[in-house]
């Protein structure tokens, strides 16, 4: 039986990728929705490019909702320097034609999770966390109800990318982190420490390109787009591909090797805003909370990506 998803994402190239490769997997995820959230580029957009996304894979039956556009206390800061005006630059796309659901992606993600059997759906966070956190705090009744939640944020070796000390999703909403690290729920986190393993250099790209399909066309451009902005930052080989690390991790969590600890956000101070205080070395007695990965198989990741996107 196919496991069943909330995807919850601000698209962002490397969120698209991540939606397609579960788009490309339905003998294994059965994707109840999609919810956008303000993030990579404001709500309005990152609502459009899923729908985006899902036409490119010709899934256009997929249900997906706009969410809340601004963090739960904090102004949004976007990251257009990444991943572009549009959040999905590299490519010209054409606006999609497939709906937007009336409902709002938080009433989606309480509705769902009220109706499918009890530890039933996954939540899989490939941004800020408030379309998640705003659903708990309404609904506190749903968060036994999840079954897990596969998140991509935070960094501890790494520290930080959009602040020295703090990784940009969980930085954008540090108070909707606190609450879903807080809220005892099974956590799986794909910290920097994974992702900056997981560089898409130019022999990946090219295999993406050689898949012949419209959607290697597309992954192609996309990951040769934010590729280069982060080759000059990070003087790496190829720019991490954040988010499929997610989607991988539900179809084959060998991959990924972590530690059960404890984690923290950091929620008060000016200077590390939204650091992930990870208790990596057990040095305190706080009960764990979170699966904290910290390795990836990079080329088994990179096999299995382009292997399940060729089927679309
Ligand atoms: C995260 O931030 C976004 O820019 C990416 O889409 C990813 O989710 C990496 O820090
Ligand atoms: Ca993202």
């Amino acid at each position: 039986m196919p496991r069943n998803i909330i995807i919850d994402t601000d698209p962002g190239q490397d969120d698209a990728v991540a939606i397609l490769l579960a788009l490309a997997s339905p003998d294994d995820l059965n994707i109840l929705g999609i919810t956008a959230v303000a993030g990579n580029v404001p709500l309005a957009l990152t609502a459009k490019n899923a729908r985006i996304i899902c036409e490119v894979a010709g899934k256009t039956d997929v249900k997906v909702f706009a969410g809340c556009d601004a963090p739960l206390t904090r102004k949004l800061v976007t990251a257009e320097h990444v991943h572009g005006k549009t959040g999905l630059d590299g490519i010209e796309l054409p606006d999609p034609v497939m709906p937007l659901q009336d409902q709002h992606g938080v009433d989606f993600i309480i509705q769902t999770l009220r109706n499918e059997p009890a530890g039933t759906v996954t939540l899989c966070p490939l941004g800020p966390l408030t379309n998640i956190a705003t659903a708990f705090q309404r609904a506190p009744d749903i968060i036994d109800r999840v079954q897990e939640i596969v998140l991509m944020g935070g960094a501890y070796f790494e520290v930080g990318n959009i602040t020295p000390a703090a990784e940009f999703n969980i930085f954008v909403d540090p108070q909707a982190a606190d609450i879903v690290f807080k809220s005892g729920v099974p956590l799986v986190v794909m910290s920097l420490d994974v992702t900056h393993k997981a560089l898409v250099t130019a022999p990946y790209v090219k295999g993406f390109e050689d898949l012949g399909t419209n959607v290697g066309r597309v992954v192609a451009s996309w990951t040769n787009f934010f590729e280069r902005f982060d080759r000059e930052k990070y003087g790496s080989a190829g720019a991490p591909l954040h988010d499929p690390t997610v989607i991988a991790y539900l179809l084959a969590p060998d991959l990924f090797t972590g530690r059960h600890i404890n984690v923290q956000i950091e929620t008060q101070s000016e200077l590390t805003l939204g650091m992930t205080v990870a208790d990596w070395w057990g040095v305190t007695d706080r009960a764990p909370n979170a699966m904290f990965m910290g390795n990836i198989d990079a080329a088994g990741f990179f096999k299995l990506l382009t292997n399940r996107l060729s089927r679309l």
